[in-house]
């Protein structure tokens, strides 16, 4: 999304929340301020793909170097978010709305404050995903976590695809519910080629292109 769309959207929200009474204030530290503390800009790299694809393990493992390389980062994870924040909502289309909804208004709040968040959502249909590109602004990167159907199954590390097939979980994405992959994902992350190790290389290196201000700073071992 451009820096005028963004402004705009800013602008609509600001008017529709004082319609409501609402005053927003500004922060007197700008996301800038936080990237020169930290040398790096905030961001959301919006993981996206099915049950067993291996999105929290790489969001984890990138989370993990990070903060050993100095980063600021921080993965919010669906199954944590919803044993918490949205332990309200379910799985129907309109339950996953609402639910990646409020996830990417968090995740731009962390992105605002300097961080870089690693999102972990199956996040199954565009429309919401692309929602969250225009929640979150500029510092948005969908990164698509793929694997296989086949391969998700044959891993199963939950169960759940067993389950699903025995009918026992409705609304199972890649099995009672579509999975729409990605069209124009800033990143693929073919977790049924790259093991684990060079799946967090592939997401840091991206990381470092995008996000890092001194190169020089940052090197994967
Ligand atoms: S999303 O579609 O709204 O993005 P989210 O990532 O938050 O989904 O939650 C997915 C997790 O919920 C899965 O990892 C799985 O453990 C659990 N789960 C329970 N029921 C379902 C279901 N019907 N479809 C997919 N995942 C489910």
């Amino acid at each position: 999304m451009s820096n005028i769309n963004q402004v705009n959207r800013e602008a609509a929200a600001k008017a529709e929340a004082e319609a409501r009474n609402i005053y927003t204030v500004e922060h007197p530290v700008r996301p800038e301020d936080h990237w020169q503390r930290t040398g790096h800009r905030g961001g959301v790299l919006w993981l996206t793909g099915l049950s067993g694809a291996g999105k929290s393990t790489v969001a984890l493992g990138v989370e993990h170097t990070l903060h050993r390389l100095g980063y600021q980062a921080f993965v919010l994870d669906g199954d944590n978010v919803r044993a918490g924040l949205n332990s309200d909502l379910g799985f129907s289309p309109e339950d996953r709305h609402e639910n990646l909804r409020r996830i990417a208004e968090v995740a731009a709040l962390f992105a605002q404050s300097g961080s870089l968040v690693v999102t972990a959502f199956i996040s199954p249909y565009q429309a919401d995903r692309d929602q969250a590109r225009a929640i979150i602004g500029e510092g948005f990167h969908e990164v698509h976590v793929h694997a296989g159907l086949d391969v998700c199954e044959a891993r199963d590390p939950k169960g759940l695809y067993k389950r699903a097939r025995a009918g026992l979980i409705p609304n199972f994405t890649g099995i009672s519910a579509p999975f729409e992959a990605p069209a124009n994902p800033d990143l693929i992350i073919d977790t049924s080629k790259y093991d684990i190790g060079e799946s967090i290389h592939a997401t840091i290196d991206h990381i470092e292109t995008h996000f890092t201000l001194n190169q020089s700073l940052v090197r994967v071992a």
